[in-house]
């Protein structure tokens, strides 16, 4: 989604916002653009499409560009088309302005602007935000002022970085429910959507909490409350280097994720183990807290939803407690049913998703105790959780979510070994056994899985050409399913669905037709036979069959035109090595059509509209 970065300090600020606009590509865009100070006034370039293009228009209608001061932005076109016109930034004569977010009651605003002479050229709410501060900043002659009195118009969401004419070198900027940081370095100061976009140049930043305004000056940054009071700020230090964000050889973002998730699995693991037992590290929420709790909800959207499915199951399982899983779109809006005795765990790569923010919000309305499983640190969502249990993968550039979503599962059966011991639903001896499985046979189970790269390549290479792709499964391999086809759908754009083996004869086989590829995932020893027997039935219909499953799955090859022997582990485990290798598939598949794997067309990374 959409991708702010601003500059001021002793350097050039063009090249610095450049890249760092490319550093925030893999949000998602469609158009870009930058504005500096430059002759006097405030210069501005944008353009649809790539980066790249407001590079060479920067080349060819400036020659060379220097300013001290400036900001970008990277658009996801949610009001208006991609367009040069649309993109921001957008602005007037005294200020220019770029925004994250929706401005939701833009067309009242745009009504009484009209009213006061303003004419727009763009179709979008942020044009509409701009002039709405410029209309302020003629009436007080004060930018401090001129926002405060527009924040107060504004409904929505908002990050929004502002330069005002008259205010050469200074950045002004606020936030409400969209994510912003103010970086620090010794050689000037940045704003930035996120961590990644200024990782080069520091890991220094502040938070900027909801409503707050900042001016950032080259050597000074000052955070004021709504009421013109200077607020304190805690500086806090990323723990993620650069080359944390960047390819280190490899040809693509998530091939590198997909093969940092054996490593990713023991940083978020090893820390929560003492003595061999669960050790959440939180004491706010107790033995006696985690037993109170009668249900549990997990909210969550996309993969994290899929990561919830898991931790469902592996809770039932060796907890007893009842889990709901809900999409947090949906979830928001459906009146939930929830009190003190239920817990709701919010899933999270970026913590800043806007429907799972707002689901957050909700429960804890509604008086449940919330827990958020979020990696990036220092996020609205880790923030507002009454609890926060961080998956430490490091950052996550690709826009399919890989790494995280396993680790997100690891720190989901985590949870369930606690849940299970407070309840004693487990044995001391049974919890030891399933954490040395987690902290040290997963990590090998995955490391196996990546070992099958090839393998997975012939496997893309051969339904590459699919028009329809189905995956089955039963129990936990239901859930891997769903996981499964959303990663192959979202980067190689191949039609896919996930469907409950057991369900087919309900609807889904009359779209098994000669040559339509199913992949049967297969691991649930205790479903095993029931699988056998629905692939056989798609099977004659002419379906082609890859079956994933386990070393030694009798009667597989007789079955299947192609099985594929995943790394084994214990029960509620195997997702871990399995998705390595459905990720890996979805992967080259995507390669080998061509696709652009870490930026898949119209996707986010970081959904902050709802
Ligand atoms: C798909 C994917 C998305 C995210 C979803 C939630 O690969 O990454 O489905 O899982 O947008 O994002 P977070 O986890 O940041 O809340």
């Amino acid at each position: 989604m959409c991708g702010i970065i601003g500059y001021t300090g002793n350097d050039n600020s063009v090249p610095k916002l450049i890249e760092g606009l490319k550093a925030l590509e893999y949000r998602g865009y469609d158009s870009a653009g930058v504005a500096v100070f430059s002759d006097g006034g405030i210069t501005v370039v944008k353009a649809k499409g790539r980066i790249s293009n407001v590079e060479s228009k920067i080349k060819s209608e400036y020659d060379s560009l220097f300013s001290l001061c400036g900001i970008g932005h990277t658009r996801w076109a949610t009001h208006g088309e991609p367009s040069d016109i649309n993109s921001h930034p957008h602005g007037t004569q005294n200020l220019r302005l770029v925004h994250n977010g929706i401005i939701e009651n833009y067309i009242q605003l745009k009504k009484e602007l009209i009213e006061a002479g303003y004419t727009f050229e763009s179709e979008t709410d942020t044009e509409i935000a701009s002039k709405l501060i410029d209309l302020n900043y003629i009436s007080t002659g004060d930018p401090f002022l001129a926002i405060k009195l527009s924040l107060e118009k504004l409904q929505g969401s908002y990050a929004l970085g502002i330069l005002f004419k008259d205010f050469p070198g200074k950045i002004f900027a606020t936030r409400k429910d969209s994510p912003l940081i103010v970086a620090v370095s010794e050689n000037g100061n940045y704003i930035a959507s996120d961590i990644p976009a200024v990782l080069k140049y520091t890991n220094k930043y502040y938070q900027l909490e909801q409503g707050e305004i900042a001016v950032i000056e080259k050597d000074k940054v000052t955070v004021y409350d709504i009421g013109h009071n200077i607020v304190e700020k805690k500086l806090l230090v990323a723990d993620w280097d650069i080359d944390a964000a960047e390819k280190g050889g490899y040809d693509h973002f998530m091939i590198k994720e997909i093969n940092e998730e054996p490593a990713a699995i023991v940083k978020t693991i090893r820390p929560r183990i003492e003595n061999g037992l669960p050790c959440l590290g939180l004491p706010e929420l107790s033995d006696d807290k985690l037993r109170s709790f009668k249900r549990i909800n997990i909210v969550a959207c996309g993969t994290a939803m899929h990561a919830g499915l898991i931790g469902r199951t592996a809770i039932e399982r060796l907890a007893r407690i009842p889990v709901n899983v809900d999409i947090a779109s949906e979830f928001r809006y459906k009146n939930p049913i929830l009190d003190k005795d239920d817990l709701v765990i919010i899933i999270s790569q970026s913590g800043e998703t806007a429907d799972t923010l707002a689901a957050l919000r909700l429960s804890k309305e509604l008086g449940a105790y919330t827990l958020a499983i979020v990696n990036v640190a220092g996020s609205s969502i880790a923030r507002e959780a009454d609890s926060t249990l961080y998956t430490w993968a490091g950052p996550e550039i690709a826009v399919a979510s890989t790494k995280a979503y396993t680790v997100q599962i690891c720190v989901m059966y985590l949870l369930a070994i606690k849940l299970a011991l407070c309840n004693n639903k487990i044995t001391e001896e049974n919890a030891k056994e399933s954490l040395r499985v987690l902290l040290e046979q997963a990590p090998e189970a995955a490391e196996m899985a990546l070992k099958l790269n090839d393998e997975c390549r012939r496997i893309s290479d051969k339904y590459k050409s699919a028009h329809d792709l189905f995956f089955i499964g039963r129990g936990i391999d239901y859930d891997i399913a769903l996981e499964a086809s959303l990663k192959l759908k979202e980067i190689s754009y191949i039609h896919s669905e996930a469907y409950a083996a057991g369900e087919l004869k309900h609807g889904t086989i009359s779209l098994i037709t000669d040559g339509t590829p199913v992949i049967a995932i297969c691991t649930e020893d205790a479903l095993y036979d029931k699988m056998i027997s629905n692939i056989k039935e798609v099977k004659a219909r002419g379906a082609k069959v890859v079956i994933i499953c386990k070393k030694g799955a009798v009667g597989a090859e007789e079955v299947a035109d192609d099985v594929f022997y995943v790394p084994e582990l214990p029960g509620i485990y195997m997702p871990i090595p399995t998705m390595t290798v459905l990720q890996l598939i979805a992967y080259h598949t995507s390669v080998l059509l061509g696709c652009d794997v870490d930026k898949p067309r119209n996707l986010a990374k970081s959904v902050t509209v709802e």
